[in-house]
């Protein structure tokens, strides 16, 4: 019996991502709801800012929120905090084992940039915590004040990250970097800044003073960041399994497209809960979208048109691709040092089996560069234009009467 361990312990980090991620995204969007569909009443005392009766899971609900510290604070207070520090913590696992262990299959290309293991772990945690440093000073800077202004700021230093990263590694480790450079600052936000200051406000409410309004109003900026940097991080940690994003050749512009799109969703949100629906801002972020759809398949499309060889090829013309690029991994018996089993069960060392697994080649070696792996073996745009265009032959025949 083997056990593939990096598999096995890549899916138990995913997991715990996967959970404590749900978990504080989920009870942050509960607060930013709560907060926007708090009303104030007759019965409402000083100090309050409202309250909410709510029906969930047969049980009637009653939420009351306090400006000020209630005359006794009650010993149990919950803090709303290891969601998002487990969900760092397991993300960052997981881009060691899958990116910074596995970086020769998943982050480096030599054909982009011929990085050593080390170099690449050096720039990619480098864009962390330069991202981090950036971001924080930006916020507290005279800029803090402006949040649009600030927001476009920061989204634009983000794409040009995003076009950065992808000129020195993979799509899809571009992209990953992007992402955890996003969730850090929030999660750092969470640590350096909301939970310290609202511990400040709290102590400050206790000893029966009057809190510095500051702490409370740069946890409110992080917060509102935050809630707007959470759905582009949700569609980056999806995209790994759609390459037509990270490994087109404008991957980049695909993902500030997509990004883009979920901003305007998550301000369709934030707006509704005060009662102001705008559906054109769905329209917008549909929009959007569709055009970064047609962005992608257009661009992907001329960059393989470019390179399309003339005439018939036999599969004598892309036998030799397959067994230079493919079948260390994929074959009964793999002779990569990282594969003891024919990874997803494809095997191509026949023409039988490429026919079989024709579709899927195609998406990940010709309308991609996910396979192979890391492109170790240097397949060039050439190689997956022969190989693409025998599969086109392939299907033509198929489909002729
Ligand atoms: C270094 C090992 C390695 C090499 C070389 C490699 N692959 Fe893969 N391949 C994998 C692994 C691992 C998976 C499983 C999915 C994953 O981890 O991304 C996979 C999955 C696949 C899949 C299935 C994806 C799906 O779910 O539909 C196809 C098809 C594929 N590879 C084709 C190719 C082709 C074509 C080549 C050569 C151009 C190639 N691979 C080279 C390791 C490799």
């Amino acid at each position: 019996m083997t056990i593939d361990w990096v598999s096995w312990i890549g899916l138990a980090i995913r997991w715990l991502h996967v959970i404590t991620g749900i978990a504080w995204i989920g009870a942050s969007f509960y607060f930013v709801w709560l907060d926007n569909n708090l009303r104030k009443g007759p019965h409402s005392q000083p100090g309050e800012a409202g309250d909410l009766w709510a029906v969930h899971g047969g049980g009637f609900y009653h939420n009351k929120k306090y400006l000020v510290a209630p005359d006794d604070l009650p010993e149990h207070l919950h803090w709303f905090k290891y969601e998002a520090y487990f969900t760092w913590i397991s993300g960052f696992l997981l881009l060691g084992v899958v990116y910074y262990y596995g970086a020769t299959l998943y982050l480096i290309d030599p054909l982009k940039a011929d990085l050593s293991q080390i170099e690449a772990i050096v720039i990619g945690l480098g864009s962390l915590v330069a991202s981090w440093l950036i971001y924080d000073a930006l916020c507290r800077s005279p800029l803090g004040r402006h949040h649009r202004l600030l927001g476009v700021i920061w989204f634009a230093l983000l794409t040009a990250a995003a076009y950065g990263l992808d000129q020195v590694f993979s799509g899809r480790g571009a992209y990953i970097h992007v992402g955890a450079m996003i969730g850090t600052a929030m999660v750092a936000n969470v640590f350096f800044i909301i939970i310290p200051n609202q511990k400040k406000v709290v102590a400050a409410m206790l000893r029966g003073d009057q809190p510095d309004p500051a702490l409370g109003i740069a946890a409110k900026q992080r917060s509102l960041h935050n809630n707007y940097m959470t759905l582009p991080v949700l569609f980056i940690m999806v995209s790994n399994h759609y390459p037509m994003t990270f490994s087109n050749p404008y991957g980049w512009a695909v993902l500030a497209g997509i990004s883009l799109s979920g901003i305007i969703i998550r301000h369709f949100f934030n707006l509704r809960h005060h009662g102001k629906t705008h559906g054109g801002l769905i329209a917008l972020a549909v929009a959007i979208f569709v055009l970064t759809m047609i962005f992608a398949a257009d661009m992907q499309h001329r960059a393989q048109a470019a390179l399309k060889p003339d005439g018939a090829i036999s599969y004598a013309d892309v036998e030799p691709i397959i067994s230079r690029h493919c079948t260390s991994c994929h074959a009964a018996q793999p002779s990569h040092e990282f594969f003891e089993i024919t990874p997803a069960d494809v095997m191509l060392e026949t023409k039988a089996q490429l026919e079989q697994h024709a579709a899927r080649v195609r998406a990940q070696a010709v309308e991609a560069d996910i396979m192979p792996l890391g492109n170790e073996t240097g397949m060039t745009p050439a190689e997956r234009a022969r190989l693409g265009a025998y599969l086109d032959q392939l299907r033509d025949q198929k489909s002729a009467p």
